[in-house]
């Protein structure tokens, strides 16, 4: 089957688990329905209707990364120890003890007079997590799981 999309893995658990992320981005992508120069410009209740889009997106976020990260770690446990194999857990946990982390920052600088910066701030963490983990982490984690018979 033809696959033009770099981050479809072709793995179903991991492309089915990378469509909320789209989805998410989408949605932090759709932009600022007031552009001033800072959010304590804008309306009070525009002001409640981000913060609430941008809870909203978090906690979808979280019970992915709680989810999707429970899932590809178990499934990095079944891989059999060998140094690539080592390598490969070691640097994947790492990057998801890393998203997890900016998330819970995000979280606990949420502001409604900054939102615009923390969607910004949500909207690359995603993007990088889409782009750059994917690439360097799920995909090779793909192969390992395809060389070891483990789809
Ligand atoms: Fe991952």
């Amino acid at each position: 089957m033809a696959n033009d999309d770099p981050l479809i893995t072709g793995h179903p658990l991991l492309d089915e688990e990378h469509r909320p992320l789209k989805q998410a981005l989408e949605r932090l992508d759709s932009g600022c329905a007031t552009p001033l120069r800072s959010c304590t410009d804008c309306p009070l209740h525009h002001r409640h209707q981000c913060q609430s889009d941008l809870d909203e997106i978090l906690t979808m976020l979280f019970g992915l990364v709680i989810d999707h990260f429970r899932k590809e770690e178990l499934l990095m446990r079944k891989l059999p120890d060998n140094s690539s194999t080592d390598a490969h857990r070691e640097n994947h946990q790492v990057a998801h003890a890393d998203i997890a982390e900016r998330l819970r920052r995000l979280v606990q600088a949420a502001h409604p007079d900054t939102i615009r910066t923390s969607t910004k701030a949500l909207h690359d963490l995603v993007s990088e997590w889409l782009g750059r983990h994917i690439v360097d982490c799920d995909l090779p984690f793909h192969t390992l799981l395809a060389e070891h018979h483990l789809h």
